[in-house]
């Protein structure tokens, strides 16, 4: 029989609240839309794509997710994707997903912001009615490009408040502060929209700190570089503001050396409201139970650890009060059946 920590990781029921749709996209899929859709991808087989997902970087892998998503072209392409990660989340017993989207990737590709978000929504309405998840979408700026055209993205999001709950901000972090986005933030805050952004994740502490002060976040996707500042991490142990970390990726991506380096257990002992997440884990070989038994083992993590990682991960989500209740009252009752 397995031992308890490990049947806790698979049994309980989870939130993911830092997946990046498009990172998603597996090597199968991708062959068969680039089919589909007549588009020349430079691999011939499965093989390859996975051959090519070495990375020393950000940057490196940015560069294959962008070339991967440009065989994403039709609403039933945006809509095969995101059913096919909600079916394969629900093996992992997820309840709830807060997803990522790149409308901006797609839109400079000739591929409407309503082809993709009509997909994406169809495929989430779907999941809550067929495997029982329920979902928010968050709308991601690219930070490589410049804030007008976060701007037109933005428009496009006040035409569908209905289905988009927040704004972030992805890509690349070197070189594209926070504060390069302070004007759309605000707007988009104006408009209603929950903020949130990556940083941290190669940039400084002071990204983290701008991004909390100027473009008011209300949660942190990756900040491993808070952990640089002893009182910013006090600060957000004492705010409770949520950090959705990422630890396979981070290693893949060569933030961290190894994954005993993963900044979640200090996150932990701090008090902070840590999660786990998998970013993109077609890219990254894992999916979330993956990074929970990744920084399990090497961080040394025990039975208890893991319970307050599942229970974060609804805490940090953007459901109600109520429904946060409902969802811990389910987890309390799994972990006594474990
Ligand atoms: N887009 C997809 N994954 C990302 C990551 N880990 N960091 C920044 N932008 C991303
Ligand atoms: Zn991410």
């Amino acid at each position: 029989m397995t031992d308890l920590a490990t049947r806790l990781i698979d049994a309980l029921p989870k939130t993911e609240l830092h997946l990046h749709i498009e990172g998603t996209l597996e090597p199968e899929m991708m062959l068969a839309l680039a089919a589909r859709n007549n588009v020349t991808m430079p691999y011939a087989s499965v093989k390859d794509v996975r051959a090519a997902y070495e990375f020393d970087n950000l940057q490196d892998f940015l560069d294959l997710y962008y070339l991967g998503m440009s065989v994403l072209i039709e609403e039933r392409d945006f809509h095969d994707l995101c059913f096919a990660y909600l079916l394969r989340v629900k093996a992992d017993n997820v309840a709830h997903v807060e997803i990522f989207f790149d409308p901006q990737a797609h839109t400079e590709r000739g591929v409407t912001f309503e082809t993709v978000l009509g997909g994406l929504v169809s495929a989430l309405e779907q999941g809550e009615r067929e495997l029982g998840i329920t979902s928010k979408l968050i709308m991601c700026f690219l930070r490589h490009l410049p804030e007008d055209e976060a701007f037109d993205a933005l428009a496009c999001a006040c035409r569908h408040k209905d289905h988009i709950f927040g704004v972030g901000l992805d890509s690349s972090e070197q070189g594209h502060p926070p504060e390069k986005f302070s004007r759309v933030f605000a707007e988009a805050r104006n408009e209603g929209f929950t903020p949130v952004a990556h940083v941290g994740e190669e940039g400084t502490s002071q990204n983290v700190e701008t991004a909390l002060d100027d473009l008011k976040i209300e949660r942190v996707d990756h900040g491993n570089h808070a952990f640089d500042d002893r009182a910013l991490v006090a600060r957000l142990a004492k705010q409770q503001t949520p950090l959705t970390m990422c630890p396979i990726s981070n290693w893949r991506l060569k933030g961290i050396p190894s994954l005993g380096k993963s900044p979640v257990k200090k996150a932990l002992d701090a008090d902070v409201l840590v999660t786990v997440n998998s970013d993109d884990p077609s890219y990254f070989g894992g999916y979330i139970n993956d990074n929970f038994h990744a920084v399990r083992e090497a961080l040394n993590l025990d039975e208890a650890d893991i319970v307050q990682l599942a229970k974060n991960s609804f805490a940090a989500s953007f459901l109600s009060d109520r429904e946060k209740q409902t969802h811990l009252d389910k987890l309390d009752e799994t972990i006594r059946k474990v």
